[in-house]
């Protein structure tokens, strides 16, 4: 076993959605070490956090730029080597971008950057920096997932034709409807969340969602947003009509409003000779569609399984994994990156995700803001 890669958090504290998610992610295939955080704005509160998980306090330090200077000093078999950027939104481009010029390999959450200007500088950061660059789009970790993209890749839905992405989320409402509370959450305020609420939180994951499992790459869109009040600057609710070539057409569908849903991404990609459908909240099913078939229910550990998506199955068929399991695969791919191992380019996305991300999250809202018109993506 290689020693383990030793791991930085930036943001991700006890208060997070987040911070869990990747703590368990980097445990599960034994990989990682976590060296040095700041969790937290307040320095009480990080070392508090640090002390309840059992994680030593002499690499906990008061802020981000303490933690670069501090780690920059130690001998290079101890420093962080990679450090996760959980903080929000417009956090995480200073600190990739610090990160990069340092030399460290970044774990960034996503919306990579609050707009698309950021997202190319922090692309040329990368470029001369030479280190491994993720971007959590955490979905493109789950075995189905990237079975799909493989049995699209072999042709077997033949051409593809239509593509379909909802996100649908209500979580948004009791905030939405209460005048004082959406002028205080910072996924509504543009200075923190970036130009976006709705399609940069999650309409972002269902655009990457296409693209990972084509591998084709959308050209225009034409969005419509939703902002429900006035007052409020940010969408939280959007359609998208996309196209990815002149008779490959198709729909991203994202709402935070959408009352009682939970967390419901859905993909469908419809081709000549097949269809496939897969839907987040019962990820180990993959649904697979053919003209005069029974329907099929491809599931995860099997042999029929492309050789992605074993990978990224720990247990025999049967003992369901999710959204944690999904994670840990992206972080797998990561700990290969770094240490120069061989990997599949599907094992986690890149900075070319987080960049395209942006353009089509910037292309909608320019697309809403000037009318309802097409606007072009920049050539992948
Ligand atoms: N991949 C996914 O599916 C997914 C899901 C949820 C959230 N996210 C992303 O993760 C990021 C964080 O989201 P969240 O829901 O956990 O947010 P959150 O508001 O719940 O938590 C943010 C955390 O960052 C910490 N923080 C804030 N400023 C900081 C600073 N200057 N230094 C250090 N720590 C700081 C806060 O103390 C808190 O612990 C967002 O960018 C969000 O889009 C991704």
């Amino acid at each position: 076993m290689p020693k383990k890669i030793r791991l930085g958090i930036v943001g991700g504290g006890g208060d997070s959605l987040i911070g869990v998610l990747h703590r368990v992610a980097s445990f599960i295939n034994d990989n990682y070490v976590i060296t040095s955080a700041v969790f937290a704005p307040e320095f009480e509160k990080s070392i508090e956090f640090a002390e309840e998980i059992d994680i030593p306090t002499d690499r906990i330090y008061k802020d981000f730029d303490t933690m670069i200077a501090e780690e920059m000093k130690l001998p290079e078999d101890q420093r962080m080597q990679v450090c996760s950027v959980l903080t929000p939104n417009f956090l995480h481009f200073p600190m990739a971008k610090k990160l990069l010029e340092n030399g460290f390999h970044v774990i960034c959450e996503k919306p990579m950057t609050t707009n698309y200007d950021e997202a190319t500088t922090l692309r040329d950061t990368w470029k001369k920096a030479g280190t491994v660059f993720a971007v959590t789009h955490t979905y493109t970790g789950y075995p189905m997932v990237r079975q799909m993209r493989e049995m699209i890749k072999a042709g077997e839905l033949g051409p593809i034709h239509k593509v379909d992405a909802s996100y649908y989320q209500g979580w948004i409402n009791p905030i939405i409807h209460d005048a004082e509370k959406r002028a205080n959450t910072w996924r509504l305020d543009p200075a923190k969340a970036g130009i976006s609420s709705c399609m940069g939180d999650i309409g972002v994951h269902a655009f990457n969602m296409i693209e990972f499992t084509t591998g084709l790459s959308i050209q225009s869109v034409l969005c419509d947003f939703n902002y429900l009040y006035d007052d409020n600057a940010m969408d939280v609710d959007g359609t998208v009509l996309i196209r990815m070539a002149k008779h490959v057409k198709g729909v991203i569908r994202a709402s935070q409003v959408a009352t009682g849903e939970e967390n419901g991404l859905t993909i469908k990609i419809y081709g000549s000779k097949g269809a496939l459908k897969w839907e987040q909240e019962n990820p180990n099913f993959l649904y697979y569609m053919q003209e005069d078939k029974p329907l099929q229910v491809l599931k995860p550990g099997h042999a029929y399984n492309s050789e992605l998506s074993l990978d990224g199955t720990k247990l025999p068929p049967g003992h369901p994994e999710g959204i944690f399991d999904a994670m840990a695969n992206i972080y797998l791919g990561v700990a290969r990156a770094i240490r120069g191992e061989e990997y599949n380019d599907g094992e986690f996305p890149t900075m070319r995700d987080g960049v395209r991300g942006l353009n089509f999250i910037e292309a909608s809202v320019f697309s809403h803001q000037r009318g309802n018109v097409w606007i072009p993506l920049d050539p992948a």
